[in-house]
């Protein structure tokens, strides 16, 4: 009989349906799933929830301004919302709705616990509503605005239901002192225990001036309130009332940015003790991602989408930045400049790096087998692999403790310091690195006599590579699983145990692939103007027209251009070329974008007005040069922002050379400003 393995319950908080994801979502999700292939790397049986919360007032007005029923609406946003997770490949095991029918059935059933056990009663409530955040603001005037999102507060009278938040003010301080680990950080906890000795007030948790909600059974108009609907969503992904059969519940970790806390801390665990239920082991409160030091908004144009940076630096990359950037509990300021930085630094030049030049000398010093451990004679003790060899492997295989008592990268997993782990792991890399420079094997490859010391180098340094892409794969699963397989390895490297981790798993003569390199380096400002170009066009799509072959997205090289461009077997009606509208433009000024190497600035006349364009022309064209030229502009694209200039249209061109060059279009006869093409 396989030992039972002991299992792992945590979740996302499950996101509302009136957007779509941004790299704030993306990142509770991310560390979601790196903590979830970790668990199962350390034995444990793991279900991740993730999901969409559809209730509420703002659902209900934003699919009225779609023009399409609340059900169709959510239908359709929840779709989006997975599609994206499975598309990042971090889909939960569990993705919940909280228009399921097992989540409605949840919550009916939870509040028929609260209320048999007597901790709910029929009551009014007159107070200030925020719409946006679906509650009631304690202590506000009529004509205040929102504390948490600024905007004005209704106010709105109501026959509720109540739940008795106040009787739990000592059940829950004491569950705090006995459970110190439930509330993290711990500056989180500080906070939340003040305000939970400052005195509870009872919360409604039922309304009748929302229709779009999981009905009160036997009190209709009334339904829930969105947070007693959201939060049940947890218990509902594992079984709900038959929670106790499938044996997730408690989740063992709810993780939440530090905005949702409060919800999670206090009247989750009351709504559960007032049930009699089993209370969550912890939640965990990361912080936010800004950006300028702003909150994201799509109103202020700052979001950051993860699916460009997907496309152009891969899944990894954003999940590594992620992780070692920020230190996972506190705020971080989202950058481009810092993501390809860090993408160049440690994972082309160190990882990547690491990887090629320790394959390229196994396949040109060894036929493209890994040498074997039991003819090199280790241990034969020459100078070098004593000192920093010796120290790595133990390292790389030990436990969650070393024996000074510090956290070693298993230790800084388990307590969610991702960026220590990280820092961690890129230390053993780099000390690989230095072993390399010390040992200098192709030196050794020189002299027939030092084969054996040639061959132990070598398996040592594959050797750490396999251990590296152990500890690392949770934060970067699909370069791991390359490098697994290059490294003539078998199976999913997911299913390794890291307990297991002892050195000699490599046992030589192992067949290593010379597949393309890891992590390519990029040009770090074309990287970035690729990206900007990318999110401008999922944020502001524009109208479905295809994009002629021959012209030059702004910022975008002309490359793109050409992939875009559609086959030649696409034919386009005369009707879907009708609506680009290009016109001809004069340019009037023409300077360069600090910053943007690539970039032109242009202000150009299009006979009705004069357009703000940039133009990825400033490595062919001199500004100067520009002032007067006459060319074809298109003019009814979306503006959009590169390298936060607004860009309103596009120049066209021809894309010349496998550079793809970009030639201007020139007009032999003379022609008028805004004449159009056609
Ligand atoms: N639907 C509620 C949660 C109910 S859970 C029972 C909700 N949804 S949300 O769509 O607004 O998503 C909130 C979560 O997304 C935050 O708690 C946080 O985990 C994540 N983030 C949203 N924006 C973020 C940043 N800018 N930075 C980091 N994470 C943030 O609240």
């Amino acid at each position: 009989m396989p030992e039972k393995k002991e299992k792992f319950y945590l979740t996302t908080p499950i996101y509302y349906t009136n957007g779509l994801p941004h790299i704030g979502h993306t990142y509770t999700t991310v560390v979601a799933d790196v903590i979830r292939r970790y668990k199962r790397m350390r034995g444990y049986d793991v279900v991740m929830t993730t999901g969409t919360d559809e209730h509420g007032v703002n659902v209900e007005r934003a699919a009225k301004k779609a023009g399409v029923p609340e059900s169709e609406f959510v239908a359709k946003m929840a779709e989006a919302w997975r599609a994206l997770w499975d598309e990042l490949g971090i889909p939960g095991d569990e993705f919940i709705r909280t228009t399921d029918i097992t989540h409605v059935r949840t919550v009916q059933w939870l509040f028929k616990l609260c209320r048999e056990n007597g901790y709910v009663y029929k009551g009014h409530y007159t107070g200030q509503y925020c719409i946006y955040d679906n509650a009631f603001v304690n202590d506000a005037k009529p004509g205040d605005n929102c504390p948490d999102c600024g905007r004005p507060l209704e106010t709105v009278t109501e026959e509720n239901y109540f739940f008795k938040l106040s009787s739990f003010q000592k059940p829950l301080l004491d569950f705090y002192k006995k459970n110190p680990d439930f509330i993290q950080p711990d500056t989180r906890r500080n906070e939340i225990i003040s305000f939970v000795e400052g005195g509870l007030k009872d919360l409604s948790i039922t309304r009748t001036t929302i229709r779009w909600g999981i009905p009160v059974p036997g009190e209709e108009p009334h339904v829930f309130y969105v947070w007693f609907d959201a939060l049940t969503a947890y218990l509902s992904a594992v079984g709900g009332p038959e929670y106790e059969k499938r044996g997730y519940w408690p989740a063992d970790l709810h993780l939440v940015g530090k905005d949702i806390i409060r919800f999670h801390t206090v009247y989750w665990p009351a709504f559960l003790m007032a049930a009699m239920l089993p209370v969550p082991k912890q939640v965990w409160a990361h912080g936010w991602f800004m950006m300028d030091a702003a909150k994201m908004s799509k109103s202020k144009g700052n979001v950051v989408l993860p699916r460009p940076i997907v496309n152009m630096l891969g899944m990894d990359a954003l999940r590594y930045f992620l992780l070692r950037d920020v230190v996972f509990g506190q705020d971080g300021n989202f950058s481009y400049d810092a993501l390809v930085t860090r993408y160049n630094s440690d994972l082309a030049n160190g990882l990547g790096n690491l990887a090629s030049r320790v394959l390229t000398m196994i396949q040109n010093f060894f036929d493209g087998r890994i040498p074997s451990p039991s003819k090199t004679g280790a241990g034969a003790g020459h100078s070098t692999l004593g000192s920093s060899m010796t120290a790595v492997k133990g390292l790389l295989t030990e436990g969650a403790w070393d024996e000074k008592g510090q956290p070693t990268t298993k230790g800084h997993y388990d307590s969610l310091k991702f960026a220590a782990a990280l820092q961690e792991i890129w230390q053993f890399i780099s000390m690989i690195d230095n072993y390399l420079t010390q040992e200098k094997p192709w030196e050794l490859a020189k002299d027939p006599s030092k084969r054996d010391h040639l061959a132990e180098v070598l398996y040592e340094a594959a050797e750490a590579l396999r251990a590296i892409s152990i500890l690392a794969h949770p934060v970067i699963p699909n370069a791991t699983q390359i490098l697994w397989g290059k490294l003539g390895l078998p199976g999913d490297i997911g299913r390794q145990q890291m307990d297991e981790l002892n050195w000699g798993g490599l046992k030589g003569g192992e067949q290593i692939k010379a597949t393309p390199a890891l992590f390519p380096r990029v040009d770090h400002q074309e990287a970035i103007e690729r990206i900007e170009s990318m999110a401008n066009e999922e944020l502001n799509p524009a109208p479905a027209a295809p994009a002629p072959a021959a012209s030059v997205p702004a910022g975008t090289g002309a490359s793109a251009a050409a992939a875009a461009a559609p086959a030649a077997s696409d034919k386009i009606g005369i009707e879907d070329f009708a609506k680009v509208e290009m016109r001809v433009g004069q340019i009037k000024t023409a300077e360069r974008i600090v910053g943007a190497d690539k970039l032109l600035k242009l202000t150009v006349d299009i006979g009705t007005e004069i357009r703000q364009i940039c133009a990825g022309i400033a490595q062919y064209y001199e500004p100067e040069s520009l002032i007067g030229r006459k060319v074809a502009v298109v003019v009814n694209l979306a503006p959009r922002k590169l390298r936060g200039v607004e860009s309103n249209g596009m120049i066209v061109a021809a894309s010349v050379g496998p550079e793809g060059r970009p030639v201007l279009t020139a007009f032999l006869e003379e022609v008028e400003v805004g004449a159009r093409l056609k």
